[in-house]
């Protein structure tokens, strides 16, 4: 068979990242490049400083790729870069970037949705993985149910009406004292709390059975501290970080479950940055055993944002002919399954 190389960036929030990907799912590099340190001072990612880093790393992180996968600029097929969604300024970077090489080398483009990236993360470890489908992409700034019908093919069964789970994450950990990015912080001091010490609500919404709401859980800890502050109430920092990484899980379970009933899947994947948490990972994995679906998940480095995800995606969309002009740009509101 013939190798269809694709170098791939993505630069749409705070990491700077490169990889070269043979046919979709062989990664011979994968760079990253993350800001995290930098953010932490401010309590979160600031847009001017995150596109300033882009600009002066992104050289630096195609080199590196480049040089890993043992190839050149000569070699590749294709470069694919996230074009949407995200920062606006960030995802420029990418872009431009990705439009000066192909235009120099004049090699075909790729413009890649973010959250396909995120879903198709999953191919990479799993090569017999193939449409359909059900995802569950988890991050900072999305929360989507998705039935992946095919390669490029996405409906969305629901998505959050305000915070995606990874923000609610990151807004309870700085009320906490645990600082940003909170997700990870969470999950690592839960470990020493328990999950049913507080019962915070577990959100419905009525119509729309597949959405989600996080907003009305981060407030419910929002309050409980509040509470604790004024009756003098001592807060233990691991049981309110358990109790809610507990609520936030089972909702995301139970609607998960809920899919997969009635849409009769028998794969269901996970994806994401909240996808690199180990107890909604083993309570994913639970219920799909219990159910005989089978499970998939990206290894932790291939949830958070990375290129790899991108040139497994963008190899898909090449082959099916998708090709970006010169006028390429970025849309910070990029809708799943649109192109723009
Ligand atoms: O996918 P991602 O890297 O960037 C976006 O596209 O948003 O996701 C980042 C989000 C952050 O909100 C971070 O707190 C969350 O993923 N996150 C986690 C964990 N690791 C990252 N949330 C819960 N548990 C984790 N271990
Ligand atoms: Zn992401």
């Amino acid at each position: 068979m013939e190798e269809v190389k694709i170098l791939a960036i993505e630069s749409s929030c705070d990491e700077t990242a490169a990889a070269v990907v043979v046919n979709g799912r062989d990664v011979r590099s994968n760079i990253i490049s993350s800001q995290i340190a930098l953010h932490t001072l401010y309590g979160g990612v600031v847009p001017e400083i995150a596109s300033r880093k882009h600009i002066e790393k992104i050289n630096q992180v195609i080199d590196e790729a480049l040089k890993e996968a043992d190839m050149t600029l000569d070699d590749m097929d294709a470069i694919a870069v996230t074009y949407g969604p995200g920062l606006v300024g960030a995802l420029l970077v990418g872009v431009a970037e990705a439009k000066a090489i192909s235009y120099a080398k004049n090699i075909p483009l790729v413009g890649v949705h973010h959250i396909e990236g995120h879903i198709s993360a999953n191919y990479i470890e799993n090569k017999e993985l193939e449409p359909p489908f059900l995802c569950l992409v988890v991050s900072g700034g999305h929360t989507h149910l998705v039935n992946v019908k095919d390669y490029g093919e996405y409906e969305i069964l629901g998505r959050t009406r305000d915070d995606a789970a990874g923000e609610a994450f990151d807004k309870v950990a700085r009320a906490i004292g645990l600082g940003y990015p909170g997700g990870p912080k969470i999950e690592k001091v839960s470990h020493e709390g328990n999950p049913h010490a507080i019962e915070f609500p577990r959100a419905k919404v009525a119509d729309g059975e597949y959405d989600f709401s996080f907003s009305g859980m981060k407030s419910a800890a929002l309050n409980y501290l509040n509470h604790c502050e004024m009756k003098g109430i001592e807060v233990v920092q691991a049981d309110v970080a358990a109790s809610f990484q507990q609520a936030v899980i089972d909702v995301l379970v139970q609607r998960a479950e809920r899919a997969i009933d009635e849409y009769g899947a028998k794969k269901f994947a996970i994806a994401g940055g909240v996808a690199s948490n180990g107890t909604l990972r083993s309570a994913m994995e639970k219920m799909c055993e219990s159910k005989n679906v089978k499970f998939y998940r990206p290894s932790p480095i291939l949830c958070t944002d990375n290129a790899a995800m991108i040139g497994a995606a963008g190899y898909y969309d090449y082959i099916a002919g998708v090709r970006s002009g010169m006028d390429l740009n970025a849309v910070p509101n990029l809708k799943l399954g649109e192109r723009a």
